[in-house]
């Protein structure tokens, strides 16, 4: 294994509270925006925006496919988009693609506003809960069931080992996440199993999409890699929602006035999301490494060294984002923000991310007249960032 030699600029493995990272992230960026950190056997981190981006572009130097997360979690195979690089990763993105086309994802609006106020129903009539470990880490499951035409039969195994999988990557278990990770892989061979015995439209389904689907000559695409695809997607969609959501109702805790905005006008919340999206980034960043030796703001970093681009700091670099550390409403270049990555690797689920927090927000806030916080936040470790327990006292 490498060991990367290099000066200890940060260390993610501080203990941390909810906005703590912001102010650290703050310093890198003024002091050492190219930093190094000695944990995890040594990565790179890029903080500014500038530099993030355009690694983020330049896609056949900064490759995902040796490493594409810190610290490295992937001990059981490649999975495709995310571990391929262009143009290998094309015929999976090609196919998934298709299955996140606005006409799809309005067919699917009235399902998940069913799932969201049956789950948020209970906690309301309590007056509290968990809007993360009651409400969100339980809706995350169902939207993705819902958009995968999960068979209800897989369901219970989905929600129980998916957040098992979460705890243990959450706590640096590593034997555990190695196992839920194979206990994963056994329900995608499951789902695959069934969409070769019953397959559906393609284009409402993808695990026929990908069994269907050609690479650039021609080619049925290789089965292992399609049942890397169907495992990669199992959690890649599950953690983020949980976290944001709850970032968002500690925020909309703390600037009641802006709940009371959201609530009293809600067409202001597709803008309202996109600016917390860029606030509240649940994937601080995801890696890369250079297969040359590369020089960023006069930092030179050795070929095939890890290198986290940080989207949660370049999210909120002052010369892109003035006054970043505050909500700020229709932004002129909110577009530009970061949560979704950019390039070539840019969020393939991106609108069905969008809907699942646009009708949670929705409904949390047009089911209540109020909530506040009413105990501690808990909050994720590297590579998420954000809140993973949210108590909530509602009204
Ligand atoms: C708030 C919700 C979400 C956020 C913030 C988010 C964020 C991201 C980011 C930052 C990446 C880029 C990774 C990189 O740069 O290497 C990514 C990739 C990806 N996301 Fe999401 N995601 C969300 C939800 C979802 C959902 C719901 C799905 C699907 C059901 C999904 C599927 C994917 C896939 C398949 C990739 C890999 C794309 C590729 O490598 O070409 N995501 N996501």
């Amino acid at each position: 294994m490498i060991k990367s030699e290099g000066p200890q600029d940060f260390d993610p493995l501080a203990s941390e509270t909810f906005d703590s990272p912001y102010t650290v992230y703050r310093e890198l960026r003024q002091k050492c925006p190219v930093a190094h950190s000695q944990a995890w056997n040594g990565f790179w981190a890029f903080m500014n925006y500038e530099d993030v981006h355009a690694a983020l572009l330049q896609s056949d130097t900064y490759i995902t496919s040796l490493q594409n997360v810190v610290p490295k979690l992937a001990f059981t195979g490649r999975r495709p988009p995310l571990h391929l690089d262009p143009p290998h990763h094309t015929p999976y993105r090609r196919a998934l693609n298709a299955l996140f086309r606005p006409q799809r994802m309005k067919a699917l609006e009235p399902a998940i506003r069913q799932h969201t106020r049956n789950l948020l129903q209970p906690l309301l009539d309590k007056g509290k809960g968990d809007i993360c470990e009651d409400f969100t880490s339980h809706l995350s499951i169902y939207v993705f069931a819902e958009w995968m035409n999960m068979p209800a039969a897989l369901l219970p195994d989905l929600r129980s080992i998916g957040r098992a999988y979460n705890f243990a990557v959450q706590n640096f278990e590593d034997e555990m996440v190695r196992a839920t990770s194979l206990k994963l892989y056994d329900i995608a061979r499951q789902v695959i199993q069934l969409r070769k015995d019953q397959p559906l439209d393609p284009l409402e389904d993808v695990t026929t999409a990908l069994l269907q689907a050609r690479d650039d000559e021609g080619n049925l695409l290789p089965e292992d890699m399609i049942l890397g695809t169907i495992r990669q997607v199992l959690v890649v969609g599950i953690i983020a929602p949980t976290v944001i959501i709850g970032s968002i109702c500690v925020h909309l805790s703390r600037d009641r006035q802006l709940q009371q905005t959201l609530r009293a006008t809600p067409a202001l919340i597709p803008d309202a999301l996109e600016e917390f999206l860029r606030l509240y980034t649940p994937y601080r960043g995801f890696a890369r490494t250079a297969n040359k030796e590369v020089t960023v703001n006069g930092i030179t970093i050795p070929k095939d060294e890890p290198i986290a681009l940080v989207y949660a700091s370049a999210n909120r670099d002052e010369k892109v984002f003035p006054n970043a550390d505050t909500f700020q409403l229709n932004r002129p270049n909110i577009n530009e923000h970061l949560a979704f990555g950019m390039g070539p690797h840019r969020c393939a689920g991106m609108p069905l991310a969008r809907l699942e927090l646009r009708i949670a927000l929705e409904e949390i806030l047009g089911m209540t007249n109020g909530f506040e916080l009413c105990g501690e936040i808990q909050i994720t470790r590297f590579p998420e960032i954000g809140a993973l327990s949210v108590p909530l006292l509602f009204s």
